[in-house]
């Protein structure tokens, strides 16, 4: 069986990445394509700890941070990516290692350093997304739609060096799209790349 299609959605908080992800994970559904939704950081232990540590005003250093993210990242991808690929499955993952280049980067650690240790543990995306806005209108979005604050990762210059540090990163896999436009027209988008990988997609909304 043909090993399966990894495709990442990236990009600041308030991007529209999930909302993305979730037309196309109906799309790919409603046309019988075996295909899983996911994300970092994940549900399991590692990334309940990040999620509690992220929530409250404790704060760890950034190398412990990164560690936990790449501890997630090391279960996820041993317990739910790898085996989705093997089995032939589209796999759509709502950040990844990506993130871990940007946001851990943002915080003064050596992205590129960064970005070789994910590269040599884990699988290369077959298409990241980054989905691009400017942080203020990510943060507007962000506090618009409520729920649970996340003060460490949610901080206006903060996340400009996060967006700093996503401009940098150049891969042949990734691809950069203008994520301020109606829902309809960025997934437009979403879907011409998708179609560029050989997936069949009817051009429904
Ligand atoms: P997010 O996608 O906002 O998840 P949720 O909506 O469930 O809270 O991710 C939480 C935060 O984690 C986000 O601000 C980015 C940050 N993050 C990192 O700093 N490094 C990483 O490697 C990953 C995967 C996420």
């Amino acid at each position: 069986m043909d090993r399966g299609i990894l495709i990442v959605f990236e990009g600041l908080d308030g991007c529209g990445k999930s909302t993305q992800l979730g037309l196309l994970h109906e799309a790919l559904l409603a046309q019988g394509i075996a295909c899983v939704r996911t994300k970092e950081p994940t549900e399991g232990p590692w990334g309940q700890r990040i999620r509690a540590m992220a929530r409250s005003d404790q704060r760890v250093a950034p190398e412990e941070e990164l560690d936990w993210f790449m501890q997630d990242r090391r279960a996820h991808v041993a317990e739910l990516i790898e085996p989705a690929l093997a089995r032939g499955a589209v796999v759509l993952c709502d950040r990844y290692w990506l993130s871990s280049v940007a946001y851990q980067g943002g915080r003064g650690l050596d992205a590129q350093a960064i970005q070789r240790a994910n590269e040599e543990a884990f699988p290369d995306p077959d298409l990241a997304m980054i989905f691009e806005i400017p942080p203020e209108e990510g943060l507007q979005r962000v506090n618009a739609r409520g729920g649970v604050a996340e003060p460490a990762f949610e901080e206006q210059e903060f996340l400009s060096r996060v967006a700093r540090v996503f401009a940098q990163i150049d891969r042949p896999w990734l691809v950069r799209i203008d994520a301020r436009p109606a829902l309809e027209q960025v997934s437009a988008q979403v879907r011409a790349r998708v179609r560029q990988l050989g997936i069949e997609l009817d051009d429904q909304a």
